[in-house]
């Protein structure tokens, strides 16, 4: 028998990437592939990209680049480009970087184990289709191997919200929930293997509404649904868009206890004007009121955050309204960008902020949400919470784990990756926090 044949794949952008990235590799796993963490040993090298900023995007680029003496040196290596990049830019790929053996957008994937074949016959393939038929009912059952405690399951994929700054709806195409029953069943077969703690992913996940036994479900229920899998112990789901935060979602977070504190959910701007522009459909005031539910049912609910400065036309009264923002919402943790001008997209029409304002508008921006963070962090120590352990840490006899509020925490302690312990968190650091089991 011939030894199997090898895949590398690095993954860029999202959360959904790295699900997708796990999906084809076992869909290629099927035909005999086995993953490597070394490019230079691969047979295959898939680059899984992201498109969402202009410098996502160019780093795919420069990658190919470095791929090139190793294509050289192994004239059999086969480079695919698959996730968002291949989507947006399909055909130009192989124009670009002849090296490119075949591109792949999100919505065929599945398509990728036959496209392989055709590359190792020397045949270049593109396949950006969003295909009638469902990939996931085209992809092998999710194998045995690989058991983490932790994972991610794509209930929802697409946009139709059309913000003006953003590729999504053009990469990822329009909404579609998959069926609550074959969610369900993932699900289960992912508890079967020891999974503990499942984030349910999709790019707008709250807008949820998978074909249900008796008509559809929606987020909250099918939150409430995976509670009851014995054995399933966390649920998160992201990313979130406020006006998607439905009644019963909410509700929720106050009830369904598995259902863990930690919420993303992305407003970009704190300026009426600016969200205007930004075709956001709501009012700063809205999403400060949303945020007062949300705290009504869950009083400790950790609030995490997407934040774009530079948008064109915002002037300093705009960004000062973003700030005014993050100090009413108190963060436990925020990710912000510079506004990156998106071909396609209605907002790259218009004359940006200048780059050393936007530069100055986000390390502003960036030192209040680490100041957000660390006083977050910091209000953990000497409290008392829940982490289910991940894998062993950096030190010998520690165990690095998450807890309810998604903090990294390190912890001496013989638990095995799967657990869930009661920690005492006994200190703060950068990135993660410290903490030993009671009693101890
Ligand atoms: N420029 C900068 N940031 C962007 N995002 C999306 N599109 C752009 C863009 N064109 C950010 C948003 C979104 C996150 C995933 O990326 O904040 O919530
Ligand atoms: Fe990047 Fe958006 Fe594609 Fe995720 S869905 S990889 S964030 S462009």
């Amino acid at each position: 028998m011939s030894a199997p044949k090898k895949l590398f794949i690095k993954t860029y952008g999202c959360q959904m990437n790295v699900y997708d990235s796990e999906r084809m590799a076992e869909a290629m796993g099927a035909e005999g592939y086995v993953t490597t963490e070394v490019a230079e040993d691969a047979d295959m090298v898939l680059l899984n990209t992201c498109h969402i900023r202009e410098k996502a995007a160019e780093k795919v680029y420069s990658d190919l680049g470095r791929l090139r003496p190793l294509k050289l040196a192994k004239p059999d290596l086969k480079i695919g480009v698959a996730g968002c990049v291949a989507q947006a830019e399909g055909e130009e790929i192989l124009k670009r970087m002849p090296l490119v053996d075949l591109v792949v957008g999100p919505q065929s994937y599945h398509r990728l184990p036959a496209m392989a074949k055709a590359a190792e016959a020397g045949e270049k393939t593109v396949d950006t289709d969003f295909p009638e038929e469902d990939k996931f009912d085209h992809l092998p059952e999710r194998p045995k191997a690989s058991v983490r405690p932790t994972a991610f399951l794509t209930v929802q994929e697409g946009c139709d919200k059309f913000c003006a700054f953003c590729v999504v709806p053009y990469t990822r195409g329009s909404e579609v929930s998959r069926p609550a029953d074959r969610i369900m069943s993932e699900a289960r077969g992912l508890v079967g293997k020891g999974v503990r703690e499942i984030t349910l992913l999709g790019q707008n996940v709250n807008a949820y509404h998978g074909a249900g036994p008796n008509g559809d479900w929606t987020l909250a229920r099918l939150v409430r649904e995976l509670a009851k899998v014995d054995g399933l112990e966390r649920i998160r789901y992201t990313t979130s868009h406020p006006n998607d935060m439905g009644d019963d979602l909410i509700a929720a977070h106050g009830e369904e206890p598995k259902l863990m504190p930690y919420l993303h959910l992305p407003v970009q701007s704190g300026s009426d004007r600016i969200l205007k522009a930004m075709n956001r459909k709501h009012t700063a005031e809205e999403y400060l009121g949303l945020i007062e539910r949300i705290r009504a049912a869950r009083p400790d609910m950790m609030m995490s955050g997407d934040f774009i400065v530079g948008f064109p036309g915002e002037t300093d009264a705009d960004f000062d309204a973003t700030m005014d923002l993050i100090r009413a919402v108190n963060y436990g943790m925020a990710y912000s960008f510079k506004y990156s001008a998106r071909p396609g997209t209605p907002a790259a029409e218009k004359t940006p902020v200048a780059a050393d304002i936007a530069d100055a508008r986000l390390q502003t921006l960036q030192a209040l949400i680490s100041e957000q963070q660390r006083a977050a962090q910091e209000a953990m120590v000497g409290r008392e919470v829940s982490v289910l352990f991940e894998k062993p840490g950096r030190l010998p006899g520690q165990m690095v784990g998450k807890s309810d509020y998604l903090h990294a925490v390190h912890v001496q302690t013989d638990a095995q990756p799967g657990q869930i312990a009661k920690v005492r968190i006994t200190k703060s650091a950068p990135n993660s926090l410290a903490g030993e089991i009671p009693g101890r």
